[in-house]
């Protein structure tokens, strides 16, 4: 069997024979190509075998790669040749696998994962402490329409949201406004500040569209409500929000908004500035496919000063000297940095740069129509299936993102789950999502699955369903 090694982090690209290549083994500095990725090379035509070339020397994944080859990705393609070597050529995931669990963590591709490696090598071999650069958050604020202060980088969207609900000053009696699709990440501080300090949590309930939503909770609003906590998408069924006009009804009623974004990263293009929001918690690691623990927090500089900060450390503040009586503090710096402190993992950041790097060179406008459209293929096939489901998520074009929800619907109180237990033994990756008695299946998808891969779910469900 021939296969193709690309050495020198793609400088070169060898072609080599052997007869034994049955695996996908990534090394830093050199690739050994799938069998897979070998068929489709053979396939393809010499325009696209260059470009399927390039992108194995993105998998290479040094800094040189990504600058010289990663610009030859071409600018227009829906070609499945170019998705399948993409997928076989960036992604460790191991053959066979169906991954369809990105609302819970995106796949690492081999230039994090490389980009990684090289800083954790370089702070050992040269003792170099990884010093606070504003390269990430420059690179976050790009992504999402913001000034680069009104970003900090955070460990998840927990951080973020503990940042806001503990940050906005709030009274007994005050009421939040939140969904009754919040994830655990999303309620649990809200929750536990109305147990400390008194504030009321009100719920209400997603609508089928944006606009029954937007009923929903307009009708939730009183003259007591200074909050509105809700995700731009929620992890149950996926659903987008209308979060635009969320934050304009919150505006004209003096109401802060404080967005859970984990799911939108990555997924879908918006700006912060255009939705309008006091505050946005968003994740790296899931369709971003930054390093686990990473996110962001989003602050609008127009409500940086009333926002109190709780934890502060080194970086949120230039000034401080314990050997004077009485000892002096400065003031915190005047941006979101104020929220990121002390020493952190450096690594990690540089895995989440190299992230929206490749995000970036792949082509946020042609992720998200590729996720989307899987989702779109996905929940079109459910709806044929009649009523032994019953889908959740929203058919309406701007309601659904890259993720459908869908509960079965048969005499067994516990099928959703049961299949997604089944599919998992069978190496088919779903999210159960019991919580808030939900009770249904979700499927995230991403640009690296395939119409096959959905397909193949499509297959067990009737076979489950009989
Ligand atoms: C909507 C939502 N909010 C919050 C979280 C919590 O995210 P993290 O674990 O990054 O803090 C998640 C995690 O999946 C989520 O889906």
């Amino acid at each position: 069997m021939t296969f193709i090694a690309i050495e020198n982090y793609g400088a070169k690209i060898h072609l080599k024979s052997s007869n034994h290549v049955t695996y996908f083994q990534p090394h830093y500095n050199r690739v050994l190509v799938t069998a897979h990725f070998h068929y489709v090379c053979k396939t393809v035509k010499r325009k696209t075998f260059l470009t399927a070339a390039s992108l194995l020397a993105i998998g290479a994944a040094s800094k040189k790669a990504d600058a010289s080859v990663m610009a030859e990705i071409p600018a227009d393609t829906d070609d499945e040749q170019y998705w399948s070597a993409l997928r076989a050529s960036l992604f460790p995931l191991e053959a066979g696998k169906t991954y369809l669990n990105n609302g819970t963590m995106g796949i690492t591709p081999y230039p994090v994962l490389a980009a990684m490696k090289e800083s954790f090598d370089y702070v050992a071999t040269k003792g170099a402490y990884p010093m606070h650069k504003d390269d990430l958050q420059n690179a976050i604020a790009a992504m999402i329409g913001c000034e680069s202060g009104e970003v900090a980088v955070t460990k998840n969207v927990s951080e973020g949201i503990n940042l806001a609900c503990w940050g906005i000053g709030l009274k007994r009696g005050d009421e939040v406004i939140m969904t009754t699709h919040e994830h655990a990440g999303g309620c649990i501080a809200w929750l536990h500040r109305a147990k400390t300090d008194g504030i009321v949590i009100k719920t209400f309930q997603l609508g089928k569209n944006a606009e029954e939503t937007l009923f929903n909770l307009e009708k939730t609003i009183t003259k007591k409500t200074r909050v509105i906590a809700v995700p731009h998408i929620p992890c149950t069924i996926g659903q987008i929000l209308p979060v635009k006009e969320i934050c304009a009804m919150a505006k004209t009623r003096g109401i802060k908004t404080a967005i859970d974004g984990a799911h939108p990263p990555g997924m879908i293009q918006f700006s912060v500035k255009d939705i309008g929001c006091d505050y946005y918690s968003g994740c790296l690691h899931k369709w971003t496919l930054a390093p686990l623990g990473t996110g962001f927090f989003y602050i609008s500089k127009d409500v940086l000063a009333e926002t109190r900060c709780q934890h502060v450390a080194a970086y949120s503040s230039n000034e401080f000297n314990m050997s004077t009586n009485p000892p002096q503090g400065g003031t915190l710096v005047d941006n979101a940095h104020r929220f990121y402190y002390g020493t952190f993992c450096g690594p990690l950041f540089d895995g989440a740069l190299a992230a929206i790097k490749l995000y970036n060179k792949i082509g946020p406008e042609r992720i998200e129509r590729r996720a989307r459209a899987h989702a779109e293929y996905l929940q079109n096939n459910l709806l044929d299936m009649g009523s032994k489901i019953q889908v959740l998520t929203s058919t309406e074009a701007r309601s659904r993102g890259a993720q459908i929800g869908f509960r079965i619907t048969n005499s067994n109180p516990k099928a959703s789950q049961e299949f997604c237990t089944q599919m998992g033994a069978k190496k088919i990756v779903l999210r159960y999502v019991g919580e808030n008695a939900v009770d249904c299946v979700r499927v995230s998808t991403h640009y690296y699955n395939n119409r096959e891969e959905i397909d193949l779910l499509i297959k067990e469900l009737k076979s489950y369903l009989g």
